[in-house]
């Protein structure tokens, strides 16, 4: 499985972006995460093209910022003319100091505080995506005592259940995040916000479903419903929404089995089921707000880590024996695998054309069973050998912790044979930097 412009050179090495990955990691060190710029442009550049060429009104993508982002990814989704949403007061600064124009921002977050609403409202973002009553409420006294009106969608809850890891679905009823349409409280909400609120201008109706969806039928239903809630505020209200965010989801290739739609079959899809079901209710095209954060970045991504010791133990079981393979990293650069059971490809980089016929398990070196992938058919090993694992562009980088005081791997961007470190690898003194020992500590 090759992804975006990953190819094998002459000397047999693994090319990302036109850059050698034995030079990169001889270069920058291990592990090293490596983001091909050129795939996440066209990623964007083909979401967009997609929807807006399917969907007769207008289509707006903004990017799901918590999948990966960094002053550097900020500036490219912006150059790409994507929107971005932020989840968190370090997200909307990592935007803001990037430059990222604020009106093309969308403020999510089921427990939002005070200073983040006010960071938000005193930027200027575009969109507050509202999950509860109480943000509702405070947001418009907020805005109020600012003599401002903040757009806002609001966040409702379709009651869908998608086929995804249980830590990863949010459509379905019994959840953190939203408001409920089925017990009747979206439509109270609605109708607060239209009446009772001057701090608000409520322009549209938000959902999210899951992530790493494989399937878009969970998709077409979440719109079926939503369709159907878009009828009922207008019936009971008069409102008509203006916009429909449908939320993010669509899923990735982490295994070459995986087969995900196209973004041109998808976009398909979606628009179909969305233009039938506004048909069926009578219902004017609404702006489609999607907000696809995954698909747009993991299989950019690649992480690099040097391989060191190996070991053979044998089982009682079929088939008898079993590779441990280290590398240099593990669940602090990578903590999907312990969270969801995340499964990833991977490739000796500087060997990348062998033969996989010996399957081996990869090892993390924290002090636990940080397996990175259980049974991987790789080839043979050696100490020094780089190993390239696959389709770590999104919710590893943003998801790394120092566990074990471990330093955080840096970043590079690789296009047209050009590597670029975007974010600097952590050095020991990082690790140490908000420890104080009071005086009485002192040595
Ligand atoms: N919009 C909202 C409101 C979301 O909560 C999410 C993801 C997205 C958009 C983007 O979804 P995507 O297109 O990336 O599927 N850490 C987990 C994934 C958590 C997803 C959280 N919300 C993982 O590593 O699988």
């Amino acid at each position: 499985m090759l992804l975006g412009t990953q190819h094998i050179n002459d000397r047999g090495h693994l090319e990302i972006g036109g850059c050698d990955t034995a030079e990169l990691a001889e270069q920058f060190g291990t592990p090293l995460y490596v983001m091909d710029e050129q795939a996440v442009r066209d990623n964007c550049r083909r979401y967009v093209t997609a929807f807006a060429e399917a969907y007769p009104g207008e289509s707006k993508v903004t990017y799901a910022g918590k999948a990966f982002l960094i002053q550097a990814m900020a500036r490219l989704i912006d150059e790409e003319g994507l929107g971005l949403d932020v989840a968190s007061a370090g997200e909307l600064h990592t935007a803001l100091t990037a430059g990222f124009p604020a009106e093309r921002i969308l403020m999510h977050g089921n427990n939002k505080s005070d200073a983040e609403l006010a960071m938000g409202l005193d930027a200027g973002i575009g969109r507050f995506v509202v999950d509860n009553f109480f943000e509702l409420r405070r947001l418009s006294a907020m805005a109020v005592a600012r003599g401002k009106r903040q757009p806002i969608l609001i966040r409702v809850t379709p009651g869908i259940d998608p086929k995804t890891h249980r830590r990863i679905r949010t459509g379905q009823e019994d959840t953190k995040f939203g408001i409920n349409i089925s017990e009747g409280s979206a439509l109270a909400a609605v109708t607060e916000a239209l009446r009772d609120l001057p701090g608000v201008e409520l322009t549209g109706i938000h959902c999210h479903i899951g992530s790493q969806l494989l399937d878009p039928h969970t998709h077409e239903q979440a719109i079926e419903v939503m369709c159907a809630f878009l009828a009922e505020i207008k019936k009971t209200t008069g409102f008509t929404v203006a916009d429909l965010d449908i939320g993010g989801g669509l899923g990735v290739r982490y295994l070459e089995s995986q087969d995900p739609p196209s973004y041109e079959e998808f976009a398909k899809l979606i628009v179909g089921r969305l233009l039938s079901e506004l048909k069926k209710h009578d219902l004017p095209l609404p702006r489609l707000w999607q907000e696809p954060g995954r698909t747009l970045v993991a299989e950019a991504g690649t992480t690099l880590y040097t391989i060191g010791h190996t070991k053979r133990v044998l089982l009682p079981d079929a088939p008898g024996e079993r590779f441990y393979v280290s590398v240099d990293g593990g669940m602090s650069d990578n903590p999907r695998p312990q969270l969801y059971d995340a499964v990833y490809s991977a490739m000796v980089a500087n060997r990348a054309g062998q033969p996989k016929d010996k399957t081996v398990t990869i090892a993390g070196k924290h002090c636990e069973t940080d397996i990175l992938i259980w049974d991987l058919p790789l080839g043979d090993t050696d100490a020094g050998d780089l190993l390239a694992v696959q389709t770590t562009g999104a919710y590893n980088q943003a998801m790394a912790s120092n566990y074990n005081r471990f330093t955080r791997p840096a970043v590079v961007f690789v296009r047209n044979g050009t590597a670029d470190v975007v974010v600097e690898r952590e050095t020991l003194d990082d690790v140490i930097r908000q420890d104080r020992l009071p005086a009485r500590l002192r040595k």
